[in-house]
């Protein structure tokens, strides 16, 4: 097993929440469950989802929203839960302000909130203890266990020093100073010993009474007196509440005040936020991702492990994902009485109608999401041990936010097991020193054991039992996987316009703040990402073709196709044909087209020369090339090769007579003076024939004057002087003219 949360963790700016509690009221809530619903203000500004567009592509939605959770936004309701607020035992007004600062804060966010009360519960009797010149350690409040033999003050409560009477067995441990002030005594197990320190303590003037575990690390403890004292409250103390008093006496005087109230069958309270979806205002047909958290602590712990760090984790949750329009509806719970046996929560699944059940996409349960306490790792614990939908997602965040450490096991203890009781897939995430059995599967079966941080229900479950590093990963693994099941699951496929699928194939999607890397298609040519309510360009780039699907709504889990156009646009040349003749200076125009069935041609363009399609100033040959390109990207490219020549006109016959040795004048015409250097390389040249059939004899040989050398122009004319040879005397040869244009012009002289 192993856990490693990510690195480096962030902690960010901070969103301010202060005094939101203050800001409050609620209207009337009723007494049994179902409640009352309070209206929030406008919803946030949901142009505001995404930072601003960058040339750099923004992350897909799953990352976006990861990036923006910040536990320091959760440390801060953490901290209004359990220091501002302290104490938040089932049944007790601190229950309910739990509930209101919880709920505004949901308000604030856009949700629609309901307080609901159940019960009744069983009767409460706490003391608050507070410090006018101290700063107390794990408050400024304090919650003891009021005894029901002492008295009940109200809030107004008896305020007074501390004196130390150690055990309060004999009158000497009592100072001088304990009448009109406030006794601290030793708890003891032993019935008589507490009832003979109490009556020692009134009988020395005492105006309150503390009996608190010396040791221990225990739990302030609930008791009664055989002789009761109507006259004065008599509290009783943790192990931690002596030490801290003792260690502030040690440093001088310490003004305690103490109310004690007894809360006669009170009711609990749970609050529900909920955001409708987009398209379902009234909540009848849209999937329901819910967060849940408990509200309520045991007497004396202000609980900020358990549990005010689930609410820290859920309203971070909740305000990262109002900032996007949703087709998912998203409840947050805060159950009250999770300790006194999952009240709260068994009081919600009552109220959900059948209809509303089936709705449920599954209900991810925040308790206890962070304590530094080293062995302490992050499980998904599930009533039967089993893996579940809300496991499995968690494990997927885990994936996308490179945490390994998510373990699954078997677990009840906590409010998920009100939803799995009611067939709705839930678990508990935890950081806890879970054992597992050793083989994970009796993990279903039997389960394990674990050990709980030193905090665990003690009046240490302070801030200092807060991890904000552990907290974050929480929200990543956790809350990811439930903005991730809050959000538009949407499967896009890259085809081909074949009908392939492609592979490996790069998807972006524009939902209107810029360009989203979403990753490439997988061997089936798809790819999963997540949405909210929008409109969005997906775009699938393969092989250099693009392909965009426009203004496609996203407004649920759904499908999207991008055809890719990956055929090649075609050119149909007409002319010039491959190995066309033209006439130099002769006007002549190319003829072609280009044709895309699916995209669209956007380029088709042949050659220009002489700034005509087809030119035929200069002679030789030349490439006719047409390139197109369809608006996928697809290119194409045509190549015919056409020739220009001179206006040739020949002064000599094809055969003809002549002496060996005597020069024989050549004419011919070019249509104009095109200059001396008009022949090819190597010409004129003359190769031996036969003089019956033309059949070559012996190799051509270049005249003895090639080139320009011998040729002459007058008159519209070319005259070439051919020198023979004397030697060729009773043969034939072919006098080869081969001009520079690439035509051939030929006659055979027979040589006397
Ligand atoms: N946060 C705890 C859950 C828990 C479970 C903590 C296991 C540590 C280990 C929860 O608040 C709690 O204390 N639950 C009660 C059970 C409940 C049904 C009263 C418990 O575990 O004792
Ligand atoms: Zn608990």
């Amino acid at each position: 097993m192993r856990s490693s949360p990510k690195q480096p963790h962030r902690f960010k700016r901070l969103t301010v929440i202060g005094g939101l509690a203050a800001a409050l009221s609620f209207g009337t809530v009723s007494a049994a469950a179902g409640g009352v619903q309070v209206q929030g203000p406008p919803g946030p500004d949901l142009t505001a989802a995404a930072p601003a567009a960058t040339s750099t592509p923004l992350p897909d939605y799953d990352s976006e929203i990861v990036d923006q959770f910040d536990s320091a936004n959760s440390v801060n309701h953490i901290r209004h839960l359990a220091v501002d607020i302290g104490p938040r035992l089932n049944g007790t007004p601190q229950e309910r302000e739990g509930a209101e600062y919880i709920g505004g804060v949901l308000k604030s966010y856009g949700f629609e909130v309901t307080l609901q009360s159940w019960g009744p519960v069983s009767t409460k009797r706490v003391a608050k203890v507070t410090s006018s010149d101290a700063d107390l350690p794990g408050g400024p409040n304090w919650q003891m266990a009021a005894s029901a033999s002492g008295k009940f003050t109200g809030d107004t409560g008896v305020k007074g020093l501390v004196v130390d009477a150690k055990t309060g067995q004999s009158d000497a441990e009592f100072p001088a100073d304990a009448e009109g002030n406030i006794v601290l005594m030793d708890y003891s197990t032993t019935a008589a010993v507490r009832n003979t320190a109490v009556a020692n303590a009134v009988s020395h003037g005492a105006i309150a009474v503390i009996l608190a575990y010396p040791t221990g690390n225990s739990a302030p403890p609930s008791f009664t007196l055989t002789t009761p004292q109507p006259e004065i409250p008599v509290i009783g103390g943790g192990s931690a509440h002596s030490t801290w008093i003792r260690d502030l006496l040690a440093k001088g005087p310490l003004t305690l005040a103490i109310a004690t109230n007894e809360y006669v069958t009170p009711m609990g309270t749970n609050v529900i936020g909920i955001r409708h979806a987009v398209g379902d205002p009234t909540g009848t047909t849209a999937p329901i991702v819910m967060v849940g958290a408990h509200i309520d602590s045991v007497l004396g712990a202000p609980g900020a492990h358990d549990d005010a760090s689930g609410n820290g984790v859920s309203l971070e949750v909740a305000r990262t994902l109002s900032r996007y329009p949703l087709d998912k509806e998203l409840r947050i719970g805060g159950f009250g009485g999770e300790e006194g046996g999952l009240l709260g929560a068994k009081a919600y699944v009552n109220t959900l109608t059948a209809e509303e059940k089936a709705r449920f996409v599954g209900e991810w349960q925040m308790d206890m999401v962070g304590t530094p306490y080293e062995p302490a790792r992050l499980w998904a614990l599930t009533p039967d041990g089993q893996s579940n939908y809300v496991v499995q997602e968690a494990y997927n965040a885990g994936a996308r936010a490179g945490f390994d450490g998510l373990r699954n096991c078997r677990l009840g203890q906590s409010d998920h097991q009100a939803f799995f009781d009611v067939g709705i897939p839930s678990s508990l995430f935890i950081w806890l020193d879970y054992r597992p059995p050793a083989s994970p599967a009796v993990c279903g079966p039997t389960g394990g054991t674990y050990v709980t941080e030193p905090q665990y229900h003690r009046p240490t479950d302070t801030m200092d039992n807060i991890s904000p590093e552990r907290l974050q990963t929480t929200l990543d693994v956790v809350g990811g996987a439930v903005a991730h099941n809050a959000l538009n699951a949407v499967t896009v496929s890259a085809v081909s316009d074949t009908g392939q699928p492609l592979a490996g194939a790069p998807v972006r999607a524009d939902c209107g703040k810029g360009p989203r890397n979403l990753g490439t298609t997988g061997a089936d040519g798809q790819l999963e990402a997540v949405f909210p309510h929008v409109k969005c360009d997906f775009t699938v780039t393969v092989e250099g073709a693009v392909a965009t699907e426009r203004r496609v709504s996203i407004s649920g889990d759904q499908a999207v196709k991008v055809t890719v156009d990956l055929t090649k646009p075609t050119i149909s040349l007409t002319r010039p044909t491959d190995g066309a003749v033209y006439t130099l200076g002769k006007d002549a125009t190319a003829s072609y087209r280009c044709k895309d069935n699916l995209s669209g041609v956007v380029t088709c363009v042949g050659t220009v020369r002489d700034g005509k399609s087809l030119g035929t100033s200069t002679v030789g040959f030349h490439d006719f090339t047409v390139n197109a390109a369809d608006r996928a990207g697809n290119t194409a490219s045509e190549k015919v090769t056409y020739q220009v020549v001179y206006r040739w006109h020949a002064y000599f016959p094809e055969t003809m007579d002549g002496k060996a040795g005597s020069s024989v004048p050549i004419k011919f015409s070019l249509d104009g003076y095109h200059g001396t250097r008009v022949f090819a390389p190597g010409y004129p040249a003359s190769q031996p024939v036969t003089c019956d059939t033309g059949k070559p004899t012996g190799p051509a040989e270049p005249t003895g004057n090639p080139g320009h050398s011998g040729v002459s122009y007058k008159d519209g004319q070319y005259n070439y002087v051919w020198k023979t040879d004397k030697s060729w005397s009773h043969t034939c040869r072919q006098l080869q003219l081969k001009l520079n244009d690439g035509s051939g012009h030929f006659t055979t002289i027979r040589l006397k």
